[in-house]
């Protein structure tokens, strides 16, 4: 019998291809919010799944089939799988470094620039009223010459960040995983999250965190949602401590906090970092050779258990 590869989105066509002839591919329409039930059933006779970072991977929906073997994470975040509970059932994790490193660091400048020099509030005035108008104190941003741009999680991505953001003459400190944050927090203009969700980074940007940015900083986030207590960030943007924030990811990803719409100061995208079709297709292509080499009983590249 044919092994089974389930497809939970609809992925760039080089999966396909990468897979055709090692199996009976079963693709299920893209759907941003599946609960644990309808994992279940996509996955009820999957021998292998490429998986989306939305997908709830939990114990109990790994368990559901004892027929899956291996899962491709369509990302470099695994926080959607109970990675221990893979590891205890012998499901092979993998996920896709690498690839995503220039685009999200590429994205993260985008969110840097935007929210320093006000490009939505710009661009929403100039459709508004179809006129441009320069005045000397009319939409003043703040300079990146000079600032200092403190990055948790100095990993790939936090590294790349480092390199583009020095472009720019920007000064740049950073912490590792684990590393105290409070001087980062304490001496940055601009803070931007590079860090892994895990059980210790949840909520590791909060009100007393926040408390310790420096007054009129900008908070910039690439990474998880949940990273960030987003009631304390809209406080603390309220109150005006902060100056502004650009937000890629949400603490109740895919629902986003009207209270955060609400604010000019903050520019908001839709989980956008990797996405650009060289991206896209090469986590796709990383995703199906992770299967392709499953089926072929080889070792994976990139295991995660
Ligand atoms: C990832 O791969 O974890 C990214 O968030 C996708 O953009």
């Amino acid at each position: 019998m044919q092994p089974i590869i389930v497809l939970t989105a609809s992925y760039p066509q080089i999966a396909r291809q990468i897979l055709s002839g090692l199996g009976e591919i079963v693709e299920h329409p893209t759907e941003q919010e599946r609960t644990e039930e309808e994992m279940i059933a996509i996955l009820s006779e999957a021998d292998a799944a490429i998986t989306l970072l939305s997908d709830p991977l939990t114990r109990r929906v790994l368990a559901s089939n004892p027929n899956l073997h291996m899962v491709a994470n369509y990302a470099v975040g695994t926080n959607n799988i109970d990675v221990d509970a893979a590891r205890e059932l012998g499901v092979v994790v993998t996920n896709t470094p690498g690839v995503l490193t220039e685009a999200t660091a590429d994205l993260t400048m985008a969110l840097i620039l935007a929210v320093t020099r006000r490009l939505v509030e710009g661009d929403a005035e100039v459709r508004r009223t179809l006129r441009c108008i320069w005045e000397p104190l009319h939409l003043l941003g703040t300079s990146l010459q000079g600032k200092r741009l403190g990055i948790i999680g100095m990993g790939r991505i936090g590294g790349a960040v480092a390199q583009r953001a020095r472009a720019f003459g920007v000064e740049v400190i950073g912490t590792r995983h684990g590393e105290p944050i409070d001087e980062l927090l304490a001496s940055s203009d601009i803070v931007s999250i590079h860090t892994p969700l895990t059980r210790e980074t949840r909520h590791l940007i909060n009100r007393d965190t926040l408390a310790k940015m420096k007054r009129g900083a900008v908070l910039i986030n690439t990474a998880r949602g949940p990273i960030v207590d987003e009631a304390a960030l809209c406080d603390a943007l309220d109150s005006g401590h902060l100056r502004g924030a650009g937000l890629d990811v949400y603490e109740d990803e895919p629902r986003v906090s009207p209270r955060l719409a609400a604010k000019l100061n903050v520019v908001l995208l839709p989980h956008i970092g990797s996405a650009t079709e060289e991206t896209r297709n090469a986590m796709a292509r990383i995703a199906a050779t992770e299967v392709a080499r499953f089926l072929r009983h080889e070792p994976p590249l990139h295991a995660v258990t």
